[in-house]
């Protein structure tokens, strides 16, 4: 084969990708939260799945439920005492059950956890512009109120969609 059509063939099957760099910085997948993005990798996916659609009977998903919450001060709380302090007992998402135990992640600072719950609303969740990013104020706050994983739970029914 020539140079030339090695060169051409080359473009053809995108082996010159590194040439496309700068058009991924209007790549519509690219997440609204990248600083949530890489906690959420390291310390959630591997339960909840990579893109939070959960894993049968074991964590539930992640891409349905916090977004509704997020659109309201309880919500809102629940989101931040989940992050905190765990969740324990059975729960019901989208008609399935979950008994298990969610560790808590209060070792991870409040930018940190603000960041991984915009990730899940917005990027897994696609909650609508309407609603307002998570702030790490509001973790803080929750870090006033010490409760444990089976109050997470009882504060969840007043929340759930
Ligand atoms: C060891 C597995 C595990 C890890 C790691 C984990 N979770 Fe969970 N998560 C669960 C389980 C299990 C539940 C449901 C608990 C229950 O059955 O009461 C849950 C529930 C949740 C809920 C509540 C969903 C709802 O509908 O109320 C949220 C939000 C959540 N997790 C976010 C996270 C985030 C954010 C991280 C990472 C910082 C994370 N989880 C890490 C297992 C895990």
């Amino acid at each position: 084969m020539s140079r030339r059509a090695a060169w051409a063939l080359a473009l053809s099957t995108g082996a010159c990708a590194g040439l496309l760099t700068p058009a991924r910085a209007a790549d519509p997948a690219a997440p609204a939260y990248p600083q949530g993005a890489a906690p959420f990798q390291a310390n959630c996916a591997v339960c909840h799945g990579p893109a939070g659609a959960g894993v049968p009977s074991l964590a539930p998903p992640l891409i349905s439920y916090p977004a509704h919450y997020a659109a309201s001060p309880e919500g809102r709380r629940q989101l931040a005492m989940t992050v905190l302090y765990g969740l324990f007992g059975d729960i019901v998402v989208d008609n399935k059950h979950y008994d298990f135990r969610m560790p808590d992640f209060a070792r991870l600072d409040d930018a940190t956890l603000a960041a991984t719950l915009n990730f899940i609303v917005f990027d897994l969740g696609h909650a609508p512009a309407s609603v307002k990013p998570v702030e790490p104020g509001e973790i803080a706050a929750e870090r006033a109120h010490v409760v444990d994983g089976a109050a997470v739970r009882e504060h969840r029914r007043s929340v759930v969609p």
